[in-house]
């Protein structure tokens, strides 16, 4: 199977594949450094007052029941992604945290949304449009079911800064690359956005970058590579057998207090004009 992007393809992959990137959205979720970013652009931007949210590409609903639960938020949200058993445990893990009266869930594509023009009054793409196949029309139908005046955050990581500690750099460069290019669409898609607005009738209210880091201890960047390097074996951009001696050698950083990895990640909070 062609490995490009996990979730790009999520509503295709067999249930082993995607119960592990299931578990990789859930763990995301708890883990502490990356958390604080959606807790920060929710503050930000004042997003807990919305009253009609659409979350495109929500996957578990893992931020929805963030905002739910830790953000006083009053109003309705709606997720939608395209991967049906996404949304069954979005629904389930809903409902298990009594958030049913708040929170929806259905199965869509980014690409058409079934809404009519101008239904939301905020939209939310946290981690998607690097995934999507067409991020200029993920864009488009974003804008479009904002209503005049709403608000959308884009929140994704910038993949072409996604770096691992590798005693040979060469290579350690060369699979940082090929990780981007396995796991993520549009590794690159961050940098394209200030340009892409305007032609979305879009605008810029203010953008602000973080760097999530670990050094010595993982658990963000350990889930990350554990899950997603075997998508670079499977793509044939390396060796399968360097790609695990990589991977032996970011364990072994992990238990002797060795590691380093890093990513940056950009928050664009937009209005629709
Ligand atoms: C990295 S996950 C982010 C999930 C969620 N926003 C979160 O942060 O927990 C990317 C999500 O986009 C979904 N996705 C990818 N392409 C999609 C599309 N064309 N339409 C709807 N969902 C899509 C995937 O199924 C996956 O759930």
């Amino acid at each position: 199977m062609a490995a490009r992007d996990p979730h790009r393809f999520s509503n295709k992959l067999d249930d082993g594949a995607r119960d592990r990137l299931l578990d990789r959205l859930e763990s995301r979720a708890r883990d502490a450094v990356f958390s604080k970013l959606f807790d920060n652009y929710v503050a930000r931007t004042g997003l807990a007052r919305a009253s009609k949210i659409l979350e495109v590409g929500c996957g578990t609903g893992a931020m929805l029941r963030r905002l739910a639960r830790d953000h006083q938020f009053s109003g309705t949200a709606l997720g939608i992604d395209h991967c049906d058993e996404f949304i069954a445990a979005a629904r389930r893990l809903s409902e298990e945290e009594g958030f049913t009266n708040k929170l929806r869930f259905q199965v869509g594509d980014a690409h058409g949304l079934n809404f009519v023009a101008g239904e939301f009054d905020a939209v939310i793409a946290h981690t998607i449009l690097s995934h999507v196949t067409e991020p200029t029309q993920v864009l488009q139908e974003m804008a479009r079911v904002l209503e005049v005046g709403g608000t959308l955050i884009v929140f994704d990581g910038d993949y072409a800064s996604l770096t691992y500690a590798f005693p040979d750099h060469g290579f350690g460069q060369r699979m940082d690359a090929a990780l981007a290019h396995a796991t993520y669409n549009n590794p690159r898609i961050m940098r394209d956005l200030p340009r892409l607005l305007a032609t979305h009738g879009l605008k810029l209210v203010a953008a602000w970058g973080d760097a999530v880091v670990e050094i010595g201890s993982a658990s963000y960047f350990r889930s990350l590579a554990e899950t997603y390097a075997p998508y670079v074996k499977s793509s044939g951009l390396l060796s399968g057998k360097a790609v695990d001696v990589w991977l032996t050698e970011q364990h072994q950083a992990m238990e002797n207090g060795s590691f380093f990895a890093a990513c940056n990640y950009y928050t664009f909070h937009i209005q629709r004009v």
